[in-house]
């Protein structure tokens, strides 16, 4: 079981887990708000690679600011171990919803740009997701998308994170 209190954070329930991560609801007791955790799981906190990766996906998620992209919130060290602090995103993922059944073409098509316009962002800053499956999707009770899970993102070196953002479509098209 994992630790009931990471600094300010009092966790209260196993959102979910992938692959790589363990994600946890917890309350932030400074800001009177939910937020979702994500932590290595144990047997891999201590692994360099992946300790790298996770950094690298707090960074990749810093660099976007997109209501379509789960928002990060900080990333935090307690008790040895590294912790990502995640808009907690109430809703389900694409794949329960879909495990429930078909989805009818309209709202398919809603979802879809949707997708596709928090991916186009992300692209613009250079970011590449490389693991978009349903999984790593959810979907809000208003419908919205957002896209989870940069853990696998490559960043193209000329517009990586900390790096000034390229050419504006508005001077581009005055060429
Ligand atoms: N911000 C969030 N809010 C709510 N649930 C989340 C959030 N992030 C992840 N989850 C849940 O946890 C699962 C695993 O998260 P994910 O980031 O995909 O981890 P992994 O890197 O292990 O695949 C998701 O499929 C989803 O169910
Ligand atoms: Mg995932």
């Amino acid at each position: 079981m994992h630790s009931a209190v990471i600094g300010p954070f009092h966790v209260q329930r196993e959102l979910g887990r992938g692959d790589m991560g363990e994600v946890y609801l917890a309350q932030d007791t400074r800001l009177d708000r939910q937020v979702a955790i994500k932590a290595l799981p144990v047997h891999l906190a201590n692994d360099p690679d992946r300790l790298a990766r996770f950094q690298r996906e707090a960074k990749v998620l810093a660099s976007l600011n997109h209501p379509g992209i789960g928002a990060i919130y900080g990333l935090e060290e307690a008790n040895g171990r590294q912790y990502l602090i995640l808009e907690y995103v109430e809703g389900e993922t694409l794949a329960n919803r879909l495990a429930e059944g078909p989805i009818p073409v309209d709202e398919s098509l809603g979802l879809a740009k949707q997708m596709a316009e928090a991916l186009e962002v992300a692209h613009e800053k250079g970011v590449i997701h490389r693991d978009l499956k349903p999984g790593n999707v959810m979907i809000t009770s208003d419908g919205e998308v957002k896209v989870l899970d940069f853990g696998l993102a490559r960043t193209n070196a000329a517009s990586a994170p900390g790096t000034p953002p390229r050419t504006s479509h508005a001077s581009a098209a005055s060429r």
